[in-house]
């Protein structure tokens, strides 16, 4: 690899633009949406009271203040400025979190966790062998890692129904996408996961199924208020035509009309539970 396609320079544009702002103003909804998946990947981590927790691509800091409650001193780090500040304001005067803007992949960070956790915050990484053996070496020989990552877009219909339905409006890709490239499902192989862990030097891995019921809404509109900010679709329906756009949302509308229960529109999503030692 050239040391460009090393470097997580995109990934640190992109969440410094219009992507940060989406998540900060969202930040509650996304807390919420996310609450069942998050419990258990944190149940699985068990972070101890007075451990050093490291929160990889903490976002706007929803898990690090969780683990702060189980009595974990947290370090939360991010490349995303905007997310960052959201997550220091909303922790003032919590002494045992602290946030640092560093790229998880090679800060030279000066105390060794006992626990590095993430929720949906390593699956961006340009080269993610060299990310897991930097974080392999950031941990306590004792350590462990504990993350939660996204199964392929096909398992999570929260976004293949809609993400189907404005398919026939979208231009076609110039190449077919790599899906090992950084983003939201680069982890969805746990055979390739189980693979970097592995080279990076981690033993007792462990990559455990985990769903839940995604509520993207209480009503049709505001689910699809919902996928316009958020996630893999806002980026590709922003850039659509209106034309187009407005198509593509009534395509969306009509798909996930049928998904409404009393609770609003939920459809269900699937994610992976990788857990491992130092060693
Ligand atoms: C999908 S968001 C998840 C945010 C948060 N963990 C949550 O669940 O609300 C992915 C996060 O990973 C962060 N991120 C991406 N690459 C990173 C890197 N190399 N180092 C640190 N954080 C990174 C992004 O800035 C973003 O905040």
């Amino acid at each position: 690899m050239t040391a460009e396609q090393n470097s997580n320079r995109e990934q640190i544009e992109f969440w410094n633009g219009p992507a940060a702002e989406s998540w900060v103003a969202s930040q509650e909804r996304m807390d919420q949406l996310l609450a069942e998946l998050s419990d258990r990947a944190i149940a699985r981590a068990a972070p101890q009271p007075a451990e050093a927790v490291l929160d990889i691509g903490c976002g706007c800091g929803g898990t690090s203040l969780t683990m702060a409650e189980y009595g974990a001193r947290v370090t939360g780090v991010d490349i995303s400025e905007p997310m960052l500040a959201h997550a220091r304001a909303r922790s003032a005067g919590n002494e045992l979190l602290e946030f640092i803007a560093a790229d998880a992949s090679n800060h030279p960070f000066n105390t060794r966790y006992d626990l590095a956790f993430s929720r949906f915050g390593v699956m961006f990484f340009a080269n993610p062998q060299q990310a897991f053996t930097h974080i392999h070496s950031a941990l306590q020989d004792h350590g462990r890692l504990c993350f939660i990552c996204w199964q392929s877009p096909r398992d999570n219909p929260w976004l293949s129904v809609p993400g189907g339905a404005a398919q026939p409006f979208l231009p076609e890709p110039e190449s077919p996408p790599d899906p090992k490239a950084p983003g939201p499902f680069a982890f969805a192989d746990p055979a390739y996961v189980q693979d970097i862990l592995d080279q990076a030097g981690f033993i007792n891995i462990a990559i455990e199924p985990c769903t839940a019921d995604m509520r993207l809404g209480g009503d049709v509109e505001e689910a699809v208020a919902f996928l316009l900010r958020n996630g893999p679709m806002s980026r590709v329906l922003a850039d659509l035509e209106e034309d187009a756009r407005n198509k593509a949302l009534d395509a969306v509308r009509e798909a996930i009309a049928p998904y409404a229960e009393d609770s609003g529109i939920v459809l269900s999503g699937a994610c992976w539970i990788a857990s491992a030692n130092r060693g």
